[in-house]
């Protein structure tokens, strides 16, 4: 029987390399899911995305001039991060209007249009609500700070210091002191981030009270949800309690502490179900930064009654930090099994984009094809990074004078800052790939030249290619709308291989995460798939000419293949 299945594999797998994907089911199926469930989502830097007026810095009209590209591609949903009004010391995450666009990327008319123009294409477009603290040139900063007996003087954490220093022993995020002392007033605010950040006071209500207009406000204008920036840390513990010491130190060479008593409070629950039952007025999604150290964690942050965050992100996912067909099989399966939907990132502007982190200098191409081939076509909703579909790659600053990232200018040499995954979008091989007329705010790296969105347009075999593919297949396969997730092989060190079936019909995945060639056998009887037919419908690697040994797949080094079965 496995000599049948394998036979037919083979023997399909060399006559249609390119089988067009069923959509027969997709309508009767998709009703049942709600919209975030079926899309992709795509985060826009928008610094970096398109630079309409040539200042070297990306804008929202810059974003609605590639709104066909992304409709191309295959993206649902854009998620912008921060375009309102800032003083630029965290790049936007350090908010002074709430409700406006920052001159540097536009109009609110800029935006409007943004929102229509992406409507028609059927993208809907998600902000960045930065709920933890605002920039130190918000007005309710600027008054608070103004007198002790300012009207918004509880809007922010003020305390008086300890024994001559600050107030206890938390530590900023940042590399700096989390408490900044203010000469004015004589006493220290709290800042989680940067002391231009400095942090809310969510137990005083009219900040929540603002907090939430701020989301009606946006939803009103037609903005379909937000991605909530770092909500682990909305809340302190009151008394101020030290934080106890842990082992080792951190990326700032200074000891660690667990943060216990400001990060994570179950209070943050309470802010999470105000601010869903806004968002379920509109359809709208709540998507979550969401730094969870295990399974229990992550499921919290959906709600005990589904009533908190649709979608908070498996960031553990991304930890995985080589390929380990082992290592993802298992975090696969914990958030499978979470109960909620699943939210899969492999980068983001925080984080080394994954083509450094997981490329081994050799088949790099091969493995981002990989890597697209897993986490486009598991049982939850992706979230892309601009570039990722290209195969860009980290520039990292060489000197300390060209860092632009508080964190990097803190943490130089040992922690670098982020802005080596911020550079601009790579759209052609023109003079500054194609982003701007003038130099850029962070210069591309040289791989522009090859990695570009007019070169790999035009290569079938390219990684923009096997992305368009992917969400096309994504859009169309009632299996990987709907279907279960199912690990085969479990006990195989290095291929990793699952089964996404919808009722009669299954995709079939299998990722060879090794640099050696693997042979793999599988039973799919136990599946209900006694004589299945395969089809390929997408591989990385060249297609065999001559019938493969009966009862195997071959797979080269770092091969993907999937296929589809019908009974
Ligand atoms: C989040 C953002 C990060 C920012 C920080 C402070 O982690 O993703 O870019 O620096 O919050 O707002
Ligand atoms: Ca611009």
């Amino acid at each position: 029987m496995l000599e049948k299945i394998a036979i037919t594999a083979m023997m399909i797998l060399c006559s249609s390399l390119t089988a067009a994907p069923s959509n027969a089911q997709q309508q009767t199926d998709a009703h049942a899911r709600q919209w975030w469930q079926n899309a992709v989502f795509y985060e826009i830097y928008p610094r970096s995305f398109a630079d309409s007026n040539n200042d070297g810095i990306g804008d929202l009209n810059g974003i609605t001039s590639k709104l066909d590209y992304l409709h191309e591609l295959g993206v649902d949903a854009i998620w912008i991060t921060p375009c309102f009004p800032s003083p630029q010391v965290d790049f936007g995450y350090d908010v002074s209007d709430y409700e406006a666009i920052d001159p540097m990327y536009g109009t609110m008319q800029d935006f409007d249009r943004l929102v229509s123009e992406a409507k028609k294409r059927n993208i809907r477009v998600i902000l960045d609500f930065v709920v933890n603290h605002t920039s130190d040139q918000h007005k309710w900063f600027l008054d608070s700070r103004s007198s002790k007996t300012s009207k918004y003087r509880d809007w922010y954490i003020w305390r008086d210091g300890k024994n001559g220093g600050p107030p206890n022993n938390w530590q900023s995020e940042f590399g700096v002191p989390a408490w900044t002392f203010d000469k004015k007033t004589g006493q220290y605010y709290y800042n989680y981030f940067y002391p231009q950040q400095p942090d809310l006071n969510w137990r005083n209500p009219a900040v929540k009270d603002a907090m939430l207009d701020v989301t009606r406000f946006w939803y009103k204008r037609g903005v379909a949800g937000f991605r909530l920036d770092a909500v682990d840390t909305l809340f302190e513990d009151p008394n101020l309690t030290d934080n106890p010491p842990s082992p080792g130190k951190d990326k700032f060479g200074r000891p660690n502490f667990a943060r216990i008593y400001n990060t994570k409070l179950p209070e943050v629950h309470d802010v999470l179900q105000d601010l869903r039952k806004i968002a379920d007025q509109y359809d709208a999604v709540l998507i979550g930064e969401t730094w969870t150290k295990d399974i229990a964690e992550l499921k919290n942050y959906y709600g005990e009654h589904g009533n908190e965050l649709q979608m908070p992100m498996d960031l553990m996912f991304g930890t995985v930090n080589k390929l380990s067909a082992p290592e993802f099989r298992r975090q696969i399966a914990a958030v499978d099994s979470a109960g909620g939907w699943p939210v899969f990132v492999i980068s983001n502007h925080d984080m080394v984009r994954s083509y450094n982190r997981y490329g081994d200098g050799v088949h790099n191409d091969e493995i981002a094809k990989l890597m697209a081939s897993l986490y486009l076509t598991l049982r939850g909703s992706p979230i892309m990074y601009y570039g990722e579909e290209l195969g860009m790659q980290n520039n990292d600053p060489k000197r300390k004078e060209d860092v632009k990232d508080p964190q990097g200018i803190t943490g130089w040499p040992g922690e670098i800052g982020r802005d080596g995954e911020r550079t601009p979008m790579q759209w052609s091989d023109a003079k500054n790939a194609g982003f701007s007329n003038a130099k850029p705010w962070l210069l591309v790296p040289p791989s522009y030249k090859t990695h570009n969105v007019v070169a790999e347009s035009k290569d079938p075999n390219s990684i923009l290619s096997v992305y368009r593919q992917l969400l096309a297949m994504r859009h169309n396969e009632p299996a990987l709308l709907n279907g279960t997730y199912t690990a085969l092989n479990e006990d195989d060190p290095n291929v990793l291989s699952y089964l996404r079936k919808d009722k009669n019909e299954a995709i079939l995945v299998m990722l060879n995460m090794s640099n050696s060639p693997q042979k793999i056998k599988l039973n799919l009887a136990p599946q209900g798939f006694t004589s299945p037919k395969l089809t390929v419908l997408l591989s990385n690697f060249q297609q065999p000419t001559s019938a493969a040994p009966a009862d195997s797949v071959d797979l080269p080094p770092f091969g993907a293949l999937i296929t589809k079965m019908t009974k």
